[in-house]
This record gives C-alpha cells, sequence and structure tokens, in this order.
C-alpha cells in the first residue's frame, strides 16, 4: 500500500514538472505583447497620456520610442529631415494654388514632433471668426491626450472645438496611449473616426487577429480622410471601401471639394497620406501577411531583451533589422526600393506636367466666353479627378514601394485623365495651340504663379 502511494506521489510529481516546463516553453514562445505584460512596476490608468510613466514598465520600449524625437537623417524620398516638398518639386506650388499645401508643405518627421510640426505649420488659420479657421481635428493625429478627451468630449465635442482653444488640453505627442490599452498593452483602436469606418464596411476591430491589428493600427492615423460638416468631424471615406475608384466615388456622391482651382473653378480634393489604403491593395507584402510594425518596428535585442523597436522611422536606415528578418539579400532588396522609387519618382513628375497642362489649357478656355461649357465641364471633371489620383500617390509617403504596381496604374490613369482633360479644355474653345505639351512654359504672363 505504501509503495502504491509513492508510486501515485512520484507520478504526481512528474506530471506537475512536465505541466510547469510546458507552460514554460509556452510563455518562452508566446509573442511578446503577452509576456511583457508580467511584471509591471507602477499601474498605469486608462488612457494615461504621459508616456513616461508606461516607460517606467517597458524602458526599452519608452527609450527608443524617444529616439524619435532626433532621428534626422534624410533618404532619397523619405526620411526624418523636415525638407521642403515644394523646393524640392516646385510644380507642386502650382498644383495646390489657391490651397494652403501651396504655401507650406514639409517632410514628415518622428513620431514625438507631432506637436512641434502641427503647431508650426502654415497651413493653419488662427483667425478668430474666419470660416477657414482651423478646428482641433487637426489635433486627431498628433497627441497622446486624445482618448482622454474622446472619451470625455465626445467625436462631435472635440472636432467643434477651434484649434487654439483646445491647445491648452493638449500637451503631449503620440504616445503609447495612442496605440496601447494600459493594463493589457493590448494594441487597440482609440480613434473613433477609424471604429466608425470600420463598421462602416461591416468590420469590427475587436474581432481582428494580433498580425491584423499590427498594421490596423497605424491607420488611427496614416489614412485618407476629410472633414465632414461645419463641425468638422473627422471623417474616412471609405464606405465603399478603400480603392481608389471606391473612394473617388463617395467624394463624387457626396458632391465634396476641398476648394476650387483658381480661373478652371474645378472643384478639388486634397488627399491626405493614404498608407494603410495603398499598402492594403493587395501589396504583394500585405498579401504574404507582412504588417507594417514588421519593417517600421522590427524586433532588436537589449542583451537579453528582445523588443520591437518603437523608434519608427524610414526602414531604408535599418534595413537589416528591418528586411533582414525575412529577406537573406538585404543589399538586392534595398536596390528593388531604390529602383521602384525612381521610377515612380519620375513617371509622377510627367504625371504632374500633364496636370498643369491640362489646368493652363481649362484656364485658357474658361477666360473665353464662347467656349463649350459641356465640354469645359467635362474637362474640369476629369482634372478633379487626375489630381486626385496623382495626389494619392504623391501624398503616400512611401514614393510607391508601399504597392509598386498599384501605384504605376494610378500614375498612368492619371496622366490619361490629364491628357484628356487638356484636349477636351482645347475642343471647348478650338484653340489647338492649347493641345501642345508644356503650354504653362510658353504662357506669358503665367496663369498660375509660381512663385
Ligand atoms: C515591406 C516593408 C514595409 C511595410 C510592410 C510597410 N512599409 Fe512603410 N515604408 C517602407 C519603405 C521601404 C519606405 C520608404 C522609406 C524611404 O523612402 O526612406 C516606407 C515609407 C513609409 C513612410 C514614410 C517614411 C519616411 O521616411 O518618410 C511611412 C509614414 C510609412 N512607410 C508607413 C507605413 C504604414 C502605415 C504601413 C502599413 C499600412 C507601412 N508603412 C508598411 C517599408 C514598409
Ligand atoms: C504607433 C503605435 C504605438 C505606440 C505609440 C506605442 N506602441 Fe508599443 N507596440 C506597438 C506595436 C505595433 C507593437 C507590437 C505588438 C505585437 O506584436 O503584438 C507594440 C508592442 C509593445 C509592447 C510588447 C512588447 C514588444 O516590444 O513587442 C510593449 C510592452 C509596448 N509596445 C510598450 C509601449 C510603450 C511603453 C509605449 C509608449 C512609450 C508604446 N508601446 C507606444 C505600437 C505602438
Ligand atoms: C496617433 C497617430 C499616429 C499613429 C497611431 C501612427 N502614426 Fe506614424 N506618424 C504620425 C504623424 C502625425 C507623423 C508625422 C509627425 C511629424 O512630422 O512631426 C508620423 C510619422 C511617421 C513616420 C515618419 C517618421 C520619420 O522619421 O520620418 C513613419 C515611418 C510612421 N509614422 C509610421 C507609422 C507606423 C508604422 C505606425 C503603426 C505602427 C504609425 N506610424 C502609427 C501619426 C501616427
Ligand atoms: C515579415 C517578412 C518580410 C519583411 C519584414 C520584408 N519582406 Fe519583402 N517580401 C516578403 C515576402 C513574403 C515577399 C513575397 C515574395 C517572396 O516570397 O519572396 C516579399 C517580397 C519582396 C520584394 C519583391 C516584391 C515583388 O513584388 O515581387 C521586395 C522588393 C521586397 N520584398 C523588399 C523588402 C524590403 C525592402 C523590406 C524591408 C524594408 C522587406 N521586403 C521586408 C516578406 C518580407
Amino acid at each position: 500500500m505504501k509503495r502504491y502511494t509513492t508510486f501515485i506521489l512520484v507520478g504526481i510529481i512528474i506530471l506537475l514538472a512536465a505541466v510547469l516546463t510546458g507552460v514554460l516553453v509556452f510563455m518562452k514562445n508566446q509573442p511578446a505583447q503577452e509576456r511583457a505584460i508580467l511584471p509591471q512596476i507602477v499601474e498605469v490608468k486608462p488612457m494615461e497620456p504621459d508616456s513616461s510613466i508606461w516607460g517606467q514598465n517597458f524602458p526599452n520600449q519608452w527609450s527608443t520610442f524617444q529616439q524619435t524625437k532626433d532621428n534626422n537623417i534624410k533618404t532619397t524620398y523619405g526620411g526624418s529631415e523636415k525638407f521642403s516638398h515644394l523646393a524640392e518639386d516646385p510644380r507642386q506650388i502650382i498644383l495646390f494654388a489657391g490651397y494652403p499645401f501651396s504655401k507650406d508643405y514639409n517632410e514628415e518627421r518622428g513620431h514625438m514632433n507631432s506637436l512641434i510640426d502641427v503647431r508650426a505649420t502654415k497651413r493653419l488659420n488662427l483667425t478668430p471668426g474666419d470660416p477657414k479657421e482651423t478646428h482641433a481635428t487637426c489635433y486627431s493625429c498628433k497627441s497622446s491626450d486624445n482618448p482622454a478627451l474622446w472619451q470625455k468630449l465626445g467625436l462631435e465635442g472635440f472636432d467643434s472645438m477651434m484649434f487654439p482653444e483646445m491647445t491648452p488640453d493638449i500637451t503631449n505627442p503620440i504616445g503609447c496611449a495612442n496605440c496601447h490599452e494600459a493594463g493589457t498593452m493590448r494594441l487597440i483602436v482609440t480613434n473613433p473616426s477609424l471604429e466608425n469606418a470600420l463598421k462602416a464596411q461591416g468590420k469590427d476591430w475587436k474581432t481582428f487577429t494580433r498580425q491584423e491589428m499590427r498594421t490596423v493600427v497605424c491607420a488611427n492615423c496614416h489614412v485618407e480622410y476629410y472633414f465632414v460638416g461645419d463641425k468638422k468631424i473627422l471623417t474616412f471615406p471609405w464606405a465603399n471601401g478603400t480603392r481608389i475608384d471606391q473612394i473617388i466615388d463617395y467624394y463624387d456622391n457626396i458632391n465634396f471639394k476641398d476648394w476650387d482651382y483658381p480661373g478652371t473653378g474645378t472643384p478639388m480634393l486634397k488627399a491626405q497620406h493614404p498608407e494603410y489604403e495603398m499598402y492594403t491593395a493587395d501589396s504583394t507584402h500585405f498579401k504574404a501577411g507582412v504588417a507594417c510594425a514588421d519593417c517600421h518596428m522590427p524586433y532588436v535585442r537589449d542583451g537579453a531583451a528582445k523588443f520591437s523597436s518603437h523608434d519608427v522611422h524610414s526602414p531604408l536606415l535599418n534595413p537589416q533589422q528591418a528586411c533582414g528578418q525575412c529577406h537573406t539579400d538585404v543589399d538586392y532588396v534595398v536596390g528593388r526600393v531604390n529602383e521602384i522609387q525612381n521610377q515612380v519618382f519620375t513617371t509622377k513628375q510627367s504625371t504632374e506636367d500633364a496636370l498643369i497642362d491640362a489646368i493652363t489649357a481649362i484656364q485658357a478656355a474658361a477666360a473665353d466666353p464662347n467656349a463649350d461649357a459641356s465640354l469645359l465641364d467635362q474637362a474640369r471633371q476629369l482634372h478633379r479627378k487626375a489630381q486626385f489620383m496623382w495626389d494619392f500617390v504623391s501624398a503616400e509617403n512611401s514614393m510607391g514601394f508601399h504597392n509598386p504596381e498599384y501605384i504605376l496604374k494610378i500614375l498612368a490613369d492619371s496622366t490619361n485623365y490629364a491628357r484628356q482633360a487638356q484636349m477636351l479644355a482645347a475642343q471647348s474653345v478650338n484653340d489647338p495651340a492649347l493641345l501642345e505639351t508644356g503650354i504653362y512654359d510658353k504662357m506669358d504672363p503665367k496663369p498660375t504663379p509660381a512663385p
């Protein structure tokens, strides 16, 4: 009997040891996210805006996050130096005529500079009472104070405030609370406009996989958006889908315009920074299940610790970490990036030339009282569409890399529509001179002066 008990005891001990080993092995193989939440030194309150408090629990994530403040290296087409896109490519001054982007359009920088940069842009309109006065909506993707403010004020309450009125409540740049739930450290959707946009498509982010969240969390901010009504409610135009033609249909159906182009009378659309829409339009990497965070937040090591680098920037500055986890020949893939970006950049400039010809021809035709109004109007519609398509590529920050085939197709279509617009404008006044290329350069005086 005693021997029997010993057997059972030894059996139980072996079983327990096996279970414990199993649990340890399981935990070790768990994604860092689930592991790292175990030791938390301080309790972080929900939606805590101050990242340094979260940082006491997660010093590696916090210290890499802070590096985004001082990054300043430029890559060929991106990087963290605040260069002017207008100085680099003055065609854009003509393309954005009549709109604040013609005054100030700088390269974006690291996440911790978000507040400094939004407050410094000359695109802000701070004239009290001006119908175009900038709303607090422009803080939507700039601060870790937002999640708590959205909860307190609601989306409408937040967006209907004016920018300066909101300024005292916004003291922190982008931070942990924009992407994580305190305590669990789960990745979450924090921007109510993203939640609404997903809902409009019948999607609920709470059912998304962890890998999907590693992309969707960036869509809190890196997306196309517009402002609805006088309260300037932040809205993503995704109800029909996130492809370029679906977005154009959406805007056309509600007759939305951002501004009227001077001299042509075209109701224009301004594209924002549609990295999410571009990347998820079945790019090679997206189809292969790769997430934004795979390239922009690769795992790094500090001694024994392995964690996601929160120093988000151009992957061309650390391709070994960013691409080397999946690609053995890193020099080759970086070479491909250069090739793709150079091709997209030169193609994009040809599109700009076509757009400027279209604009110049429409301006000349619109100044002629005998112009055929119907042809002229068709020309305007094509100009609107062509320029939005060009801008969708131009404002997207990867210079084509996120989805090369799709992006080159959009540029090809855009150039085609711009040339059609030019032809229709020439036809509307029966003036073959307006069919020539480079007509802007031949005009004296210039219809839209480039400063
Ligand atoms: C396969 C790797 C990869 C994936 C996945 C990826 N990117 Fe990129 N991203 C790049 C590369 C390469 C560039 C070009 C950087 C440059 O020109 O310096 C870039 C550029 C950018 C830039 C501009 C950076 C700069 O330096 O100006 C932003 C912003 C960006 N990506 C956001 C995203 C978002 C958001 C997603 C997901 C929707 C995403 N990326 C997915 C590789 C990737
Ligand atoms: C722009 C969004 C974003 C911000 C801001 C952000 N994180 Fe993360 N964080 C991520 C992503 C994406 C991951 C990867 C999660 C995964 O793989 O499931 C991550 C992972 C983590 C993890 C899990 C362990 C790891 O390294 O993979 C911790 C802990 C963490 N972040 C802490 C922080 C802290 C602390 C801050 C603020 C200083 C912060 N994060 C800010 C997006 C963000
Ligand atoms: C809360 C809004 C927000 C979220 C969430 C967010 N970003 Fe950003 N991101 C910004 C803003 C705003 C800037 C530009 C800041 C500036 O120019 O001062 C930026 C800049 C960048 C840059 C350029 C950095 C540089 O040094 O040039 C990259 C790359 C980038 N984000 C990638 C990502 C990725 C990948 C994710 C998801 C893991 C993400 N962002 C999530 C708002 C956000
Ligand atoms: C998480 C894994 C992963 C990461 C990280 C990654 N890639 Fe890829 N990449 C893939 C997969 C999968 C493919 C599909 C083709 C294949 O199986 O090789 C691919 C394909 C490519 C291609 C060929 C594209 C095509 O259309 O044929 C290029 C170029 C490329 N990657 C560049 C990069 C660069 C540059 C980086 C870093 C900024 C990077 N990749 C990071 C997984 C990755």
